[in-house]
């Protein structure tokens, strides 16, 4: 497993690759990897000759310094994961090289940022789709390798890369999760004990939204429910728990079509403590 810093690495990596023809994924972290990282790393595997991971923790999409310092990092032990994984080269980025003084440019989707994390998270998925855009840019892969869990996150970068005409077909990855349900993420690691045993809640509030939304229940009554069990489990604050399209993350409501209602997602984002957890649900699969 290669490692480069620089662009300039990079490159010439890339070029020899590219000359004896082989096709590349790429996966881009913020590092502190678990098994969900490394289940597009597998995927990316399967569809390609050769892998690229990045590891870059971008300080332009954290709206709040202190979730920037306390982001965990644990630099070593990726690396040791991501050669277990078979990844073939990763690229760990410096914050002077990929924004150098002066840096003024900002990739910004106008639409679908209005509400869920873009809305309580200010300029979060600019610095996203920013980063994405340079590194797909700067790597040129053939494909690029997204989770679902981030689902706001995959729709706008799909949507970056079929406005701007970027050449690289953008996969969608299913969330991976704990035994006990719980989508796996970095800042699973913040949670003590007690917060690690309420946190499941999510997945089973939503799992119960999507069996009562599809027999029926009225939409409204059933998030109302949701809100409560979250609260009452013991999160501190609910950012959004709402039903959503899976197409462009228009609001289902109550006037929804039937078939609106299938193609839509249950997404919810909940504080337990100072940490923020986020998750979603297809309501038909
Ligand atoms: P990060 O949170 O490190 O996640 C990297 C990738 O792993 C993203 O595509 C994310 O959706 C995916 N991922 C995280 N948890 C997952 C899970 N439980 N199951 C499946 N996939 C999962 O997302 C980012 O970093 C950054 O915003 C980034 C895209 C790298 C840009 O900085």
């Amino acid at each position: 497993m290669q490692i480069v810093k620089t662009r300039k690495e990079l490159k010439r990596l890339l070029v020899s690759w590219k000359t004896a023809g082989e096709e590349l994924g790429v996966v881009m972290t913020m590092g502190a990897l678990h098994a969900g990282h490394l289940g597009l790393v597998e995927a990316a595997g399967k569809d390609n000759d050769k892998v690229v991971a990045t590891i870059f923790v971008n300080p332009r999409q954290f709206d709040n310094k202190n979730d920037l310092a306390s982001y965990p990092v644990d630099t070593e032990e990726d690396l040791k994961k991501l050669k277990v994984a078979g990844v073939d080269a990763v690229y760990l980025p410096q914050a002077g090289e990929m924004y150098p003084d002066g840096y003024s440019t900002t990739v910004s989707v106008a639409s679908m940022q209005d509400c869920l994390c873009g809305a309580a998270r200010p300029g979060h998925m600019d610095g996203v789709t920013t980063v994405v855009t340079k590194l797909l840019i700067q790597i040129s892969p053939d494909r690029a390798y997204f989770g679902q869990k981030d689902f706001q996150q995959y729709l706008l970068i799909q949507r970056v890369v079929r406005d701007l005409d970027l050449p690289v077909d953008i996969i969608g990855v299913p969330t991976y999760r704990e035994e006990d349900r719980l989508a796996m993420s970095s800042r699973n690691r913040r949670l003590d004990a007690a917060q690690r045993k309420i946190a499941p809640t999510l997945y089973q509030v939503q799992s119960t939204i999507r069996d009562l939304v599809l027999q029926g229940e009225t939409i409204d009554h059933v998030l109302e429910w949701g809100e409560k069990v979250i609260l009452d489990a013991g999160f501190d604050r609910i950012d959004y728990l709402e039903l959503r399209s899976e197409d462009n993350l228009a609001l289902i409501t109550e006037t929804a079509s039937r078939e609106a209602v299938l193609t839509s997602r249950i997404f919810v984002a909940a504080w337990l403590g100072t940490t923020r957890l986020i998750d979603n649900l297809s309501i038909s699969r």
